[in-house]
């Protein structure tokens, strides 16, 4: 694999990928931990923080903030919280790059607080939907003004007295959810959201494990009022991250990867029941804990796969890893079906269509829907493959690029910085000598 002029990876496969690696910190935990480290009482410290430019933003966000965050030469953040009093008005718009986690639960964050703050991101994140959170808030008595009748970024935010409601979402967003959870820290009264399907959990594990008074039932989760207490976390690996790597495994003869201190939360690791169904050797082992998460590794080896469906309520559950199982499906017999997952439309690019656009590259059918697509299963071949400025379209490339005879290349790859800067070499690493 060589990286040309930094933008361009040149693959040439099929090459086995074997051994053990660690990927960065999970993205949406590191998100999330830097925000509450900021509203704070106290200097909290987090470790394996994600190294992405997603997070970063979001740290740049906090300092903007007048909050100090600074990554230490140990790789640790330490974050000096004041409390909700010590966030200051930035004297500049914040820029959450592409980051739709990062923009969203700020406008959780600082709906409650003081003074005026403006929030925008990339070309990608101006085009993304934000009345799903900018509504929710506005019941709660935010003001919120942006394009579109605040639909789209930049979005102003003028700190307001918020009161809680009751929200049931109509599609289930993790970033919906908190972002409203977030405002319900500083709002009056009970707030409380109902999502149609189970959303990944994050923001309330950690909560819970703060002590904050959080109720989780069968129908919602209930949050009042609350200070934040500072911590102190290690931030487990990303099973989003790591997916590619394990596909890469399942799909190439002669390999076996295992991801070692992943974050194991059922609401991310669904994708691994998905792959198993598909005939995939791949197995979980819980080995500890960090922030009220399961951690633990992942192994998976070559795999004769085929087809499978994925719908309904295991939808949310494999959201950002449809890219990867999108290539276990090009390899496998028979078709795989996807349905149920409009939400792919409105990512950091269109993933029905950027699916459909590189498998079709590598010579495979895809048949495309409003909600989801068929991929019929076959013989890949090497190509010329884009990134569409998607990270994780880029990392499924390069993964299916290297279990394909031939050259290959992938365009736009520093897309991968969102998540993963280092995939190109953390996945060399697995590569033998040649
Ligand atoms: C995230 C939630 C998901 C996911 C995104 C990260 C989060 O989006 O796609 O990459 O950290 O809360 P939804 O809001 O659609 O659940």
């Amino acid at each position: 694999m060589t990286v040309h002029l930094d933008d361009v990876l040149a693959i040439e496969g099929p090459r086995p990928v074997r051994g053990v690696v660690r990927v960065p910190g999970d993205k949406s935990v590191s998100h999330r931990a830097l925000m509450l480290a900021a509203v704070a009482d106290g200097r909290s410290t987090i470790r394996n923080l994600a190294t992405g430019d997603d997070v970063d933003r979001t740290r740049s966000a906090v300092e903007a903030f007048g909050i100090r965050a600074r990554h230490r030469p140990s790789g640790e953040v330490r974050v000096n919280g004041g409390g909700w009093g010590a966030l200051r008005e930035p004297e500049h718009v914040v820029d959450c790059g592409n980051s739709g986690t990062g923009i969203r639960l700020f406008l959780g964050l600082l709906a409650g607080g003081d003074g005026h703050v403006v929030l925008t991101g990339d070309a990608s994140i101006r085009r993304r939907p934000m009345g799903r959170v900018v509504e929710p808030l506005r019941r709660m008595g935010a003001h919120i003004d942006g394009r579109d009748g605040g639909n789209l970024a930049p979005l102003a935010v003028r700190g307001a007295t918020l009161q809680g409601v009751r929200h049931e979402l109509p599609v289930a967003s993790a970033q919906v959810k908190s972002a409203i959870l977030l405002a319900g820290l500083r709002a009056e009264g009970v707030t409380e959201v109902v999502e149609p399907a189970q959303s990944r959990d994050h923001t309330e594990r950690m909560l819970v494990s703060l002590g904050l008074p959080v109720e989780r039932g069968a129908d919602g989760v209930r949050i009042t009022a609350a200070d934040v207490p500072a911590f102190d976390l290690d931030v487990p690996g990303d099973p989003s991250s790591a997916a590619f790597h394990l596909v890469a495994a399942l799909v190439t003869p002669d390999s076996e990867v295992t991801v070692e201190d992943v974050l194991l939360n059922p609401t991310r690791v669904a994708f691994v029941d998905v792959l198993e169904r598909m005939g995939g050797r791949i197995a979980m082992e819980v080995t500890g804990e960090s922030g009220g998460e399961p951690v633990g590794r992942i192994t998976a080896s070559s795999s004769v796969l085929h087809g499978t469906e994925i719908a309904g309520d295991e939808i949310p559950r494999v959201i950002d890893e449809i890219p990867a199982i999108a290539v276990a499906a090009a390899f496998a017999s028979g078709d795989t079906e996807v349905r149920d997952a409009a939400e792919l439309r409105v990512k950091e690019t269109d993933r029905i269509g950027a699916v459909e656009q590189e498998l079709s590259q590598m010579g495979i059918a895809v048949e495309v829907r409003a909600d989801g697509f068929t991929v019929r299963g076959g013989s890949p071949r090497a190509g010329q493959f884009k990134s569409h400025g998607d990270h994780r379209i880029a990392m499924a490339a390069a993964v299916a690029a290297n279990a394909c005879p031939g050259q290959s290349v992938v365009k736009g790859w520093r897309a991968v910085a969102s998540s993963y800067p280092g995939f190109g070499d953390d996945f060399a690493s697995l590569l033998p000598a040649r």
